[in-house]
């Protein structure tokens, strides 16, 4: 038996599968996220891995016998977040999240002091506000004291290798999103280490995602039930790993996941950069490489909607009430436009000011419309992504959709017919976290490569088609939603500044 765990940003969540890859059984613990300032984004490493035990634990309690089955343990997690440790394995200030916008200026000098062309040569990516690399630069120059003692950096499932392991180790999946690690080449980039000031005595050894890349701790072992034997493998951030759950690992398959933030994921066998950087160009979890557009606020959208701003519908009712009344309107929202960008916007405009807007209210729209015009405003951020997949030549045989999102029926309708193209659901629900499980599977020999893994164990269960009537209305929403932001840009900009 293998776990799998995948460390989100509200909660870890760990699942047991067996040797057939069938899913036995799960269990997830919550933990906070603290904003202790306006754009900042953070979390204590105690708590997830506290969070991880925990759900571990009480998933062998209740399975007495699975603890000695298990045979490898794999992870996905939250990307981009710096832990930072000093050189007795301490923890030396909360972690900075993917979600943290404080490093504009740390940006704007990578981006424009440094150059675009350097940064992407030497990483096939440019700084953007969540990366890694601006956080080191912030802290370099705000907080000497703490920048004084780094001896490690870490991304966050990696702490939890490291707690369970003792060792500090890192996959090229990961590692990726860092903006010091050379994305072809798969090392750390020695030119991005001396321009942001990282020794690279600091920085973990990398492996592949489904390499094997230590044993368990015996202490740890015995106090959450597992054997001494457990194999720890590689892993990888959430994106590369959630698209192995779904089976998004040859050329021509592209995943779409509405979770909190929305993510379009192109799975490529060779390394390939935009020329204008405008999708990240990130390892796969197969050996590969991938183009990713990422949305700051999918699911989000429709989270912050039903949850603060209906939150006097019932809380068991407001998603189902919401979204009937949403069906009602028609495609297009009777020219009601909803600009996704609650808290900024990654691709294709990187820019944290951006903000949410209504665009075209009028008498007439309801509460039915608004909700409607935000799951078409979230599927129309998407099709930015998909379009620039489309632009580089990047094959798209095959759309996967994945994330909590998806359960929304009307949702899902929506996204075929303004990406006007078919969807397809697979039978795995656990996301990210089954994708841990596959890659665990694969680092002990249960299966020859991802690839094989995928091919037995994932199975498409629902087709979504697009609706053509839809598909031509949205059409032409999508050509005023594409110029939303540009009109606003400026607007944004005094905004944020006063
Ligand atoms: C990917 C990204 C998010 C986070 C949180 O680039 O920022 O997917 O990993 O889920």
């Amino acid at each position: 038996m293998y776990l799998g765990i995948d460390l989100g940003t509200s909660s870890v969540k760990v699942i047991v599968v067996d040797e057939k890859g069938t899913i036995i059984d799960s269990a997830s613990s919550k933990y906070p996220i603290s904003y202790p300032k306006p754009l900042w984004s953070e979390q204590n490493p105690e708590d997830w891995w506290e969070g991880t035990k925990d759900a571990i634990k009480r998933i062998i309690e209740k399975n007495k016998t699975i603890g000695e089955q298990i045979k490898g343990i794999s992870f996905s997690g939250q990307m981009h977040g710096l832990v930072l440790l000093d050189e007795n394995g301490d923890v030396l200030r909360p972690a900075i999240l993917w979600n943290d916008g404080r490093t504009q200026k740390q940006c704007d000098y990578l981006n424009n002091v440094i150059g675009r062309e350097k940064l992407s040569q030497y990483t096939g990516n440019i700084a953007l506000s969540g990366f890694t690399g601006p956080k080191v630069l912030w802290v370099k120059e705000n907080e000497p004291e703490i920048f004084s003692k780094i001896a490690h950096i870490l991304l966050p499932k990696d702490y939890i290798r490291y707690k369970l392991t003792g060792d500090y180790k890192i996959d090229v999946a990961d590692a990726s999103g860092t903006l010091f690690f050379d994305v072809k080449n798969k090392a750390w980039s020695k030119e991005m280490l001396e321009i942001l000031n990282i020794q690279p005595s600091w920085l973990p050894e990398v492996y592949e995602c489904y390499e094997l890349t230590g044993v368990i701790k015996t202490e740890i072992a015995k106090e959450l039930g597992l054997n001494e034997n457990v194999k720890i493998i590689g892993g990888g951030g959430d994106q590369a790993v959630g698209a192995v759950g779904t089976g998004t690992v040859s050329d021509g398959i592209v995943s779409v996941a509405l979770g909190t933030s929305g993510v379009v994921f192109a799975s490529s066998a060779k390394y390939e950069v935009d020329k204008q950087n405008r999708l990240h160009s990130f390892n796969h979890a197969n050996g590969g490489f991938t183009q990713m557009g990422v949305m700051l606020s999918a699911a989000y959208c429709l989270q912050w909607w039903a949850e603060e701003v209906n939150k006097d519908i019932e809380t068991d009712k407001v998603y189902k009430i919401l979204t009937d009344e949403a069906a009602k309107i028609p495609a297009g929202s009777e020219g009601l436009i909803f600009l996704p960008y609650l808290t900024g916007e990654r691709t294709p405009h990187a820019d944290v000011n951006a903000t949410g807007v209504f665009i075209g209210l009028k008498p007439i729209h309801t509460r039915g419309h608004m909700t409607r015009a935000i799951l078409e405003g979230v599927s129309y951020g998407l099709r930015d992504s998909l379009e620039i997949v489309k632009d580089m030549q990047i094959p798209i045989n095959e759309i996967r959709i994945t994330g909590g999102g998806i359960r929304n029926e009307l949702w899902a309708q929506i996204l075929a017919s303004v990406f006007n193209q078919e969807l397809h659901i697979v039978e795995a629900s656990e996301g990210p976290a089954y994708g841990a499980a596959i890659l665990a599977m694969v680092g002990c020999g249960q299966f020859p490569s991802v690839e094989a893994a995928c091919s037995e164990l994932i199975k498409v269960t629902k087709t979504v088609k697009p609706l053509t009537d839809d598909a031509k209305v949205y059409d032409k929403y999508y050509s005023i939603f594409k110029k939303g932001y540009s009109q606003l840009k400026n607007l944004y900009q005094e905004l944020s500044i006063l």
